[in-house]
């Protein structure tokens, strides 16, 4: 099973890697952990090419798929977006949060792939801030303010950190309910779960656009066998409490090309990589290679 995120194909550099990405081996499946684009049809292309080369494709939503940006003649916001982005993948046989969750019966036993759709309530607060207004005013003054506060839409819930809410407390229930506890589960979410990730982020007021506590314990809740994720566009692999994360984003293309030139060909930058069954941690760690993009 391959994972990748962050595609960002409003990039024509970006479209052109994900037009090369190789064909997946029979039986692979491929994760798409969210930001494949901004403009619903750019979207649509993305992961109507990737449906095309996989089995499966799993996909979750990011902060970019969820704005409504001026130059995306679909004007839906907030849930209403994401509920035509579910149809749309639906159309193409893509995997969503909103499906059963499916397991893949690969060669190291089977596993069940979890897509969640959890967003942020701004409660990785930066450093001497206590409440979300504080943590806001500081961001404000260093200039380092998410886009999403421009173009993404709660709508019909009153702010970003009540749908958050709203799918955390939906989420967990689903884990609880239809999970195998015997079967080890993959958990893909945009934004990674516990805070310790975004402690690299050379901004780290950031963070506040990056996750939520209330997810803090889920990888030591569901028999979790790894933890796959993006947004923060350091591709990397780091262990908490004996679980493996997987942050598998490309990047904007300054970011992965530089990548490139740095690691050479021993795991290639801009490109889906194994999460199943895991590549040996020796194999798959690479350094952060550069700061995370304002815009994640
Ligand atoms: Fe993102
Ligand atoms: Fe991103």
């Amino acid at each position: 099973m391959l994972a990748i995120s962050d595609l960002h194909v409003g990039y024509a550099r970006n479209r052109a890697l994900v037009e090369q990405f190789p064909a997946g081996a029979r039986g692979d499946w491929l994760i798409v952990a969210g930001d494949v684009g901004e403009r619903f049809a750019d979207i649509e292309w993305a992961l109507g090419l990737l449906a095309g080369r996989y089995e499966r494709v799993v996909w979750v939503p990011g902060n970019h798929e969820l704005w409504s940006h001026r130059t995306d003649p679909l004007t839906a916001r907030g849930e209403e977006r994401y509920q035509l982005l579910v149809r749309m993948c639906r159309r193409l046989g893509v995997v969503t949060p909103e499906d059963p969750y499916p397991t893949w019966a690969g060669p190291a036993g089977p596993v069940t792939v979890a897509p969640l759709f959890i967003g942020y309530d701004y409660s990785f607060l930066p450093e001497g801030a206590t409440t979300k207004e504080e943590g806001l005013a500081e961001a404000v003054r260093t200039g380092i303010v998410c886009t999403d506060e421009r173009h993404l839409y709660p709508d019909p819930y009153p702010s970003r950190e009540d749908w958050c809410w709203a799918r955390v407390a939906l989420t967990e229930s689903r884990l609880a309910a239809e999970l195998d506890p015997a079967r080890p589960t993959v958990l893909v979410n945009h934004y990674p779960l516990i805070r310790e990730p975004t402690r690299i982020l050379r901004y780290p007021q950031f963070a506040q656009w990056c996750g939520t506590v209330k997810t803090a314990d889920w990888h030591t809740r569901f028999n979790v066998a790894a933890v796959v994720y993006g947004h923060l566009h350091i591709p990397r692999v780091t262990w908490h409490d004996g679980v493996r994360f997987e942050e598998v984003s490309i990047g904007y293309p300054r970011e992965w090309e530089r990548r490139r030139a740095r690691f050479g060909s021993t795991r290639q930058p801009g490109l889906p990589w194994r999460v199943w069954p895991a590549l040996t941690p020796a194999t798959t760690s690479m350094p952060p290679g550069a700061p995370v993009g304002l815009r994640g």
